[in-house]
Formats: C-alpha cells, sequence, structure tokens
C-alpha cells in the first residue's frame, strides 16, 4: 500500500505542476496521455497547393520577412485602434500563443507624455493593461509625486502607456533581439499615433531597442536624446528600483527634469 505521505507529495507535485500550466497559459486539455509529437512527423498531413492563388498576396520579399511584414502592417494602420488591430493579426511573433492578453495601452490619448516600457509580466497579462502590477504601482506613485498619471483628464498631466512588446514572455525572460526587432515597427507608429510631446523610455530594454543604442540604461539615463522628432528621456525601470531602492534618487531627479522640460516646450 502506498503510505500516505506518498500520497501527499504526489498530489503537492501535481497541483504544483497545474499549477505552473496555467500559468503559463494552458487552458485546455486535448488528450488524456501525453503524445510525443516529434515522434509523429509522417502523420502530419502535407499542405495542399491552392487550386487558386490567394487574391491579395503579399509580396513574397515582405511575406518572408516578419520585420518588414511588422513595417507593412503598422504603417497601414490609421489610428490606435487599427494598429491594435493589426498587433492581434501580426502572425509572426509566438510569444501570443503563450500569453492570456495583449496588452496595447493604458493612459490618455492625447497625453502629453508616453511612456514606452519593456514588456507585459503576470498581472499586466491578465488584466490586459500595462504596469498594473508592482512595478506599475510604483510608476504610478513615482509620476503622482509630480501631479501626473494615466487618469489625468488633463492631457498636460496625463499620461499614456504602452510596451515594447504586447505579450507576456515566458516567465518574464528578456525579450529576445527577434521579437525586439518585430514589435519595434509597431512602436515607432504607436508614438506617431499617439503624437506625445516627450517620449520616456522606461528601462533598460526600451532605451536600447528605440534608440538603437548599447549604452547601458544607468550611463544614459537622464540624458535627453532626440527620438522621432521629439526629445526623449531614457530613466531607470520602476521593477529596478524595486531591487535597488538607492537609485530612486537618479528617478527623482529624472521626473524633476521631465518636469521643467515640459514647462518649456510650447
Ligand atoms: N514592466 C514593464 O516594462 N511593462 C509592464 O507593463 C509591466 C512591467
Amino acid at each position: 500500500m502506498t503510505p500516505w505521505s506518498d500520497w501527499e507529495t504526489n498530489f503537492e507535485t501535481a497541483r504544483a505542476a497545474l499549477a505552473w500550466q496555467v500559468e503559463m497559459g494552458v487552458d485546455e486539455a486535448i488528450c488524456d496521455t501525453p503524445q510525443n509529437r516529434y515522434a509523429l512527423p509522417d502523420k502530419v498531413a502535407k499542405p495542399t497547393k491552392p487550386a487558386t492563388a490567394p487574391a491579395a498576396a503579399a509580396p513574397a520579399s515582405e511575406a518572408t520577412d516578419p520585420v518588414a511584414e511588422a513595417r507593412s502592417m503598422a504603417a497601414a494602420a490609421q489610428d490606435l485602434a487599427e494598429l491594435r488591430e493589426a498587433l492581434a493579426a501580426y502572425p509572426h511573433c509566438e510569444l501570443r500563443l503563450g500569453a492570456r492578453n495583449l496588452v496595447f495601452c493604458d493612459g490618455q490619448e492625447g497625453a502629453r507624455v508616453m511612456i514606452v516600457g519593456e514588456a507585459p509580466g503576470r498581472e499586466e497579462d491578465l488584466q490586459g493593461k500595462p504596469f498594473v502590477g508592482e512595478a506599475g504601482q510604483l510608476l504610478d506613485r513615482m509620476f503622482g509625486a509630480i501631479a501626473m498619471g494615466r487618469a489625468h483628464p488633463d492631457p498636460a498631466r496625463a499620461l499614456y502607456i504602452t510596451n515594447i512588446l504586447p505579450w507576456r514572455p515566458p516567465q518574464n525572460r528578456d525579450p529576445s533581439a527577434e521579437e525586439r526587432a518585430m514589435m519595434r515597427p509597431f512602436v515607432l507608429r504607436h508614438v506617431e499615433l499617439a503624437n506625445p510631446d516627450i517620449v520616456v523610455l522606461m528601462g533598460r530594454i526600451s532605451a536600447s531597442t528605440l534608440l538603437e543604442t548599447s549604452e547601458g540604461i544607468t550611463r544614459i539615463r537622464g540624458q535627453w536624446r532626440e527620438f522621432m522628432g521629439r526629445p526623449a528621456l531614457p530613466m531607470l525601470h520602476p521593477a529596478y528600483l524595486l531591487r535597488t531602492p538607492a537609485a530612486k534618487r537618479e528617478a527623482w531627479a529624472d521626473l524633476l527634469d521631465l518636469q521643467a522640460k515640459l514647462r518649456t516646450l510650447p
């Protein structure tokens, strides 16, 4: 007979495995028993050739180049709603398969300040909104300290928030170079359509992806750069500040600088 402690261990192991799968986005059991699909290549039906070519097939170079396709889909979006639809329809980024929600934006359209973060975490993936977890709460407190916020009705004090990636990477790993390259055209179009006076590049991934620089965030934070014809301020990410509270001094200096810059712009 199996000792009770073994039952308990098996139960806890199975429960932990289930919790992990739910966390990874598994929401459906396909089979009763696992199958090694790598062992079934012969059974996969080969795609049949369509009788006629699709009416509006993309040029071959675009069809095979995910970044070119991202560029053309982003460019075709005429407003923020269309850009969101374009992202939802973009087929080449596999992160979408593991995510619960597409996280597009939060805050006020027309805000003078647009924040671009890195990627959704667990809470953001669940709620479909950027910066709503612990780092997001710190971000709200930081901007609250200079009387700005995502819910502020006055565009001069409002924030508009997005991320480089709209889907959560598994276990919050760093986005790969390929994922960043695919999403960059969408973020550029996002900035164009949102048309803020100032862009805040929140953290290492945002600053390096958008400025195409390998300079470290601790080196370039607080230095005004030009990005898409407007001032951009690289800042330390609130998740970093949670781990490194001593760096809040620098973040505070950057917030005051941002506030001063807003006063100087028309
Ligand atoms: N960190 C980010 O960069 N973005 C989010 O939306 C949440 C955490």
